[in-house]
């Protein structure tokens, strides 16, 4: 285990959305695991005015609420005593100075420094600039690191604007651009799973896989999340980042080693080998969506219309699916179907292969039904799995045919039980850019968007709608190529497996 040294982790919007979902339980998990180092101490800055025991109150409140059966009491009462809170509200210009006055040169804070930005995107340019001007981002006696997360900008030309001005104050070792999706286990697995088993190296290609589809679906709206979802949409939100990322991963070839320059020099000539979809292609290429109401867990649950904040006419997709193909001598043809939704029918991400029929199918006259291709599914939650589907003979005197399933559900009881947060926070304090985008990566997954964000945002006049709780809007299927091919909504066998609409 790599030591850590003593650090600060300043969380800019320490009470927003993405701090109280993911980072606070993520940080209480890694002192429940004793993986924080001793000396560590964590800075929660906000707009809001509040003092030190209000906020303590408030992280305690949260993760006992995470925590309801029951909470680790010594390891709270050691993360409690990390905490402080510094308020930084809307036009106060001196609290920039205030913060320099708080963390240079006082031993309560190490010197060494992680910024976090878990504020809307926006804000990153302003915070980054106000940190510079004060002299926060100097490395002169500890070093200094800041993690932004996705989008990394809105479109290609935001994105690099975006970069341009992190330059002003940071150089490119300094800057963390976090994909949480790259911290999940499975997401790691497929690295595992492809290159750490020889018999997969062969299929891995065209000449053996029909295609790939790359699925996360949501059962949550979108949390109150307006002010962000209204400029953003699925396909910024998942697609761009989270989806593209396991598209490489898929796809990629093998790297040299695991380092991390090596390791993103493959990923970024897989999504420079996407082909450009052009604007003309875009209606058969991509197809968005918006909740309409529905029931969820038996429950009605408002459209996307009716959530705060939402505009009245707002055509921001809610569902984004797209059909993209990867130019290169591994690829060449085989379609990759990426679809993410809220408030659908399941929580679900996955990644499924279909593999292709067999060249003769000598079964034909004996078997009942179709034939059926085989598949490889890597399931990345609610459980991560590994499941392969194959063509076995019923027993008995006929000569039918049957599909099963074997199912390398892998997790035991005893494994350690993480989100994606956890590792690449510790990451980030051990200087491991590994899990991190390159700007190159997210330049060529704009690149990749752009076109269907353009002509989205063209036609304001119209966008389908689904059902919440449903699997999305109908006609989705039109970007399969061929009849027999459908979204796959479960990684099991029984009934539900395989549907069309
Ligand atoms: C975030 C998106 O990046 O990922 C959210 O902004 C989405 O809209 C979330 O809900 C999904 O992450 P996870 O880890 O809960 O699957």
């Amino acid at each position: 285990m790599k030591i850590i040294e003593p650090c600060t982790l300043a969380i800019f919007g320490a009470g927003g959305n993405l701090s109280q979902r993911k980072l606070i339980p993520a940080l209480f998990r890694l002192e429940i695991a004793k993986r924080l180092p001793e000396q560590m101490v964590i800075l929660g800055c906000d707009i809001v005015v509040r003092t030190g025991d209000e906020w303590v109150k408030l992280v305690t409140d949260i993760l006992r609420g995470v925590y309801a059966k029951g909470i680790d009491e010594d390891a709270l009462k050691r993360f409690c005593q990390r905490w402080h809170y510094f308020a930084i509200p809307p036009g106060d210009d001196d609290a920039y100075t205030r913060l320099q006055e708080l963390l240079d040169g006082n031993t309560d804070f190490p010197p060494n420094v992680v910024y976090y930005m878990a504020v809307r995107p926006a804000d990153y340019p302003k915070i980054v600039e106000k940190l510079g001007n004060v002299g926060l981002l100097k490395e002169t006696s500890g070093w200094r690191r800041v993690v932004v997360e996705k989008p990394f900008g809105y479109d290609l030309l935001s994105a690099q604007t975006l970069q341009a001005s992190l330059y002003r104050h940071l150089d490119e070792p300094q800057i963390y651009r976090i994909d949480h999706y790259l911290g999940k286990g499975t997401v790691q697995n497929v690295m595992v799973f492809r290159f750490a088993n020889m018999l997969l190296e062969p299929l891995w290609n065209h000449h053996y896989i029909d295609h790939v589809q790359i699925t996360h679906s949501e059962t949550l709206g979108i949390e109150g999340r307006a002010d962000y979802y209204e400029g953003a949409g699925a396909l910024r939100d998942m697609i761009q980042s989270h989806l593209m990322q396991l598209l490489a991963l898929v796809a990629m070839e093998p790297p040299v080693s695991l380092t991390a320059e090596h390791l993103r020099d493959e990923k970024v000539k897989v999504l420079k080998a996407i082909r450009p979809i052009t604007q003309n292609a875009v209606h058969a290429h991509a197809f968005r969506g918006q909740y309409a109401s529905g029931v969820i867990d038996g429950k009605t649950v408002p459209g996307y219309h009716e959530e705060k904040n939402v505009a009245a006419d707002s055509t921001t997709e809610t569902y984004a699916a797209l059909k993209l193909f990867v130019d290169n001598w591994r690829w060449a043809g085989v379609p990759f179907y990426l679809r993410t939704g809220k408030r659908m029918a399941e929580n679900s991400s996955a990644i499924c292969i279909r593999f292709k029929n067999p060249p003769q199918d000598l079964l034909r006259r004996t078997r009942q039904g179709p034939s059926r291709p085989n598949w490889i599914m890597m399931g990345i939650q609610p459980d991560d799995c590994l499941k392969m589907e194959m063509q076995v003979k019923v027993p008995g005197l006929d000569m039918h045919t049957r599909t099963m399933s074997l199912d390398a559900t892998y997790r035991k009881e005893t494994d350690e039980e993480y989100d994606a947060y956890e590792g690449l926070l510790l990451d980030v304090m051990l200087g491991d850019h590994s899990l991190f985008l390159r700007i190159d990566e997210v330049e060529a997954a704009w690149r990749v968007v752009d076109p269907v964000l353009k002509v989205w945002a063209m036609e304001r006049e119209f966008i389908n709608t689904y059902q919440a709780g449903s699997w999305g809007p109908r006609g989705t299927y039109r970007l399969f190529d061929r009849d027999d091919q459908f979204w796959r909504h479960s990684l099991n066998l029984d009934g539900a497996d395989i549907q069309a609409y």
